[in-house]
């Protein structure tokens, strides 16, 4: 077991490449923010506390567990100076990992191999390296002749790096354990004298070294895990990879996925056995999902749950449960609030929200069913709508068990139907229906004898105009 250790998350930044408004860590990756991707990876890393530097609007405050302290930059000043803002919060006696909130693939088995490195080896400061192709953007390790890091030579500002330094592959990740005290130590020398006129962190590392200390470098051959988010290009790359880590855990717990690729899945989503996903599905936020189930081709589910065996086809879900076995879409639209019991089915072009369907209840086709209470078995036929709005207010329909509503019977809220009642097509249902009834609401129908003939003489038969009374004289 590895010593404790505290970890400092970076997470003040301006981050102006991304472009947005929104700060750079608050920007998502895969129902996660950035930030919080270090944050989870410290904490199964074994951290013992975990404080993240936040900027002075304290943007991260809402998003982050309850057990993580935050502190505040006040002024976006460098790396160096973000350290500096946190170090009231250090523990004295721990080390401390630092790890920053754009470096979202951090694992926590490098974690643990960095923080058991710097423990065996008794260096002052331990920092995470590794070698890329396209090094671009990221600070050089300059290793001295004995292999130690005698300085990182930083790039993102034209003037900090020689062409020499340029042609280091091995880079810095953002990534340190400190000896705390050698940590603080250095900070309050740091300077801005360089290209961004900012506070960097890895002259904290030369201060060290000038101290008579010996900083050491870890080299991880894993690059992935150190890539940093600066743009939405970095952000749109690293996203696929997380994306990819994620549906192969879940391919190798038992859970089909037919084309990956195309294939998103929150980070947080849980996916029983031998359900199978088909293309262009995305399981996103507080979704799970049970076993057995079938989910997609081209479904949308955002924070619903999905019960073992139900199938849900094309279809957009967003805050719906569909329990067991029961059958959506394709093309539905389950809003906030939609329950569908166990067996019970949603199908081709339904709506439905802040509504219950009971135990196999059924609205096969064409439907608008709002705030209502569908009793188990029944079954609304083709065009059934939920008048629930009169303007002002919403009202509820409540329907009972077994109840049959004939196609393109309109509800009209408040309204309740009994038990095993029916409503004939086309009723515009206003009254309560005792159990068992037959509810007719509709006109009845009139043929006027003769009517063609007489139309034809009128007019001529050439049909352009049509009939003047369409609904009479069909
Ligand atoms: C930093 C390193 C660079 C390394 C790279 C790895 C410095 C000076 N350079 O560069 O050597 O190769 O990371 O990804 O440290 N932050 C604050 N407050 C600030 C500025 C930044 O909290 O005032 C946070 C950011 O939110 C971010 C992290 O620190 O999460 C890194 O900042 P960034 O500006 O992205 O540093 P890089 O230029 O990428
Ligand atoms: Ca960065």
């Amino acid at each position: 077991m590895s010593q404790p250790f505290t970890t400092l998350v970076l997470a003040a930044g301006a981050g102006t490449r991304m472009h947005s408004r929104v700060p750079k860590v608050l920007h998502d990756l895969c129902g996660q923010p950035l930030a919080l991707w270090p944050v989870h990876a410290a904490l199964a890393g074994g951290a013992e506390r975990v404080v993240v530097v936040d900027g002075p609007a304290r943007a991260l405050e809402q998003a982050l567990p309850p057990a993580v302290q935050l502190v505040v930059q006040p002024v976006s000043n460098g790396t160096g100076g973000a350290v500096l803002a946190a170090s009231h919060a250090l523990d004295t006696t721990r080390p401390v990992l630092i790890l920053s909130g754009d470096v979202p693939l951090i694992s926590s088995d490098t974690i643990r191999d960095l923080v058991a490195q710097h423990a065996e080896r008794g260096a002052l400061a331990t920092m995470l390296t590794t070698a890329l192709d396209d090094p671009a953007g990221y600070g050089r390790v300059v290793r001295d002749g004995d292999g130690f890091v005698a300085r990182v030579a930083e790039t993102k500002a034209a003037g900090d790096a020689s062409d020499a330094e340029l042609a280091i592959t091995e880079v810095n990740t953002g990534v340190y354990v400190f000896e705390p005290r050698a940590l603080l130590d250095a900070l309050p020398k740091l300077s801005d004298g360089n290209a961004q006129r900012e506070l960097y962190l890895p002259q904290a590392l030369e201060l060290i070294r000038a101290a008579g200390g010996r900083v050491d470098a870890h080299l991880t051959d894993d690059a992935r895990t150190v890539l940093g988010v600066n743009d939405r290009v970095q952000l749109a790359h690293v996203r696929a990879l997380a994306q990819r880590d994620i549906n192969e855990r879940h391919m190798l717990a038992g859970v089909g996925i037919v084309d990956p690729a195309s294939t998103f899945i929150d980070v947080g989503v849980p996916i029983g056995e031998d359900t199978t996903i088909e293309p262009g599905t995305r399981l996103l936020g507080s979704t799970s999902v049970g076993g057995d189930a079938l989910i997609g081709p081209h479904t949308t589910a955002i924070d619903s749950h999905i019960g073992d065996g139900a199938q849900v086809r094309a279809s957009w879900l967003q805050g719906a449960t569909v329990n067991a076995q029961a059958t959506v879409g394709p093309f539905a639209y389950l809003r906030p609030g939609a329950v569908l019991g166990e067996q019970s089915k949603a199908g081709a072009f339904v709506e439905i929200k802040n509504s219950t369907l009971g135990r196999a209840a059924k609205v096969p086709h064409l439907s608008y069913i709002g705030d209502a209470d569908v009793g188990d078995e029944s079954n609304l036929g083709a065009a059934t709508i939920t008048a629930n709005y009169d303007g002002r207010r919403k009202h509820r329909t409540l329907i009972g068990q077994r109840v049959r509503a004939g196609v393109d019977t309109t509800f009209v809220a408040p309204v309740s139907v009994g038990d095993d009642a029916y409503t004939a097509a086309g009723s515009v249902v206003t009254d309560d229906v005792p159990p068992g009834a037959l509810a007719v609401a509709r006109s009845r129908q009139a043929n006027l004898e003769g009517y063609a003939a007489r139309e034809g003489a009128a007019e001529g038969d050439d049909g352009a105009s049509g009939p003047p009374l369409q609904s009479e004289g069909q």
